[in-house]
């Protein structure tokens, strides 16, 4: 059984190929079920971008997990892997698929910025399906070959607005994707990402699209 559970802001764990993963795990976030020294092991950390509320506590994570790695955008996995055993930090780029045994995980463009490397989402591929976490972006038309490349059974596309997509912006991205399920996420955390999955699955609903929106709170998990 292959799952999603958010963990609060943009963090979420992954279940696939029977596998264990974090992405952008910020487990110290206001909303978060799980503190970063309760979230035991973890084969797989991907993260999208280096701003803290993204990177989190990845760096601690690895040093508790020795057989787990990270995959993120070069120069962002060499600071994060700085305090982790070698090896355990797999620096990869945009558009180039990694293969980690039974998972594949594929960086995709992503609007934004990034102290270090370049901002991406993530195409995570295990024998379930594929899940797309859109990572901070706005809305860009690359999301229709990410949807056409990988057909993702469940995307995670940030709706705050102000650093990242809104509702709108976001309910455009799932026409682009067309996944069975979208599922909101960067919204509420803090005042200024105003956008509310309320609107979000009203809008998504309004262009008459086959995707079923899912809002998930801090803890819950959808399986698929
Ligand atoms: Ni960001
Ligand atoms: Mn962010």
């Amino acid at each position: 059984m292959a799952y999603v559970r958010f963990l609060g802001h943009a963090a979420f764990e992954i279940g696939l190929s029977g596998k264990r993963i974090l992405v952008d795990p910020w487990l110290t976030n206001p909303m978060s079920p799980v503190k970063p020294e309760e979230v035991g092991p973890v084969d797989l950390i991907v993260v999208t971008h280096d701003h803290g509320d993204h990177t989190g506590e990845a760096a601690e994570i690895l040093r508790r997990n020795p057989q787990c790695k990270l995959v993120a955008v070069y120069e962002t996995a060499e600071r994060i892997g700085r305090s982790a055993r070698s090896g355990q930090a797999i620096g990869a780029n945009i558009g180039g698929p990694v293969k980690l045994g039974d998972l594949e995980v594929v960086l995709v463009p992503a609007l934004h910025s990034s102290s270090s490397g370049a901002p991406s989402g993530a195409v995570i591929i295990g024998r379930e399906g594929a899940v797309y976490h859109a990572g901070d972006t706005g809305l860009t038309m690359e999301m229709k070959l990410v949807g056409e490349l990988y057909r993702p059974k469940v995307a995670l596309l940030p709706i705050g607005g102000h650093f990242t997509m809104g509702p709108r912006e976001a309910a455009k991205a799932v026409e682009l994707i067309e996944p069975e399920v979208a599922i909101p996420m960067h919204y509420g955390t803090f005042p200024v990402l105003w956008g509310t999955p309320e609107e979000f699955k009203r809008l998504v609903e309004e262009r008459g699209l086959r995707t079923r929106v899912v809002v998930l709170k801090p803890g819950e998990r959808f399986e698929f």
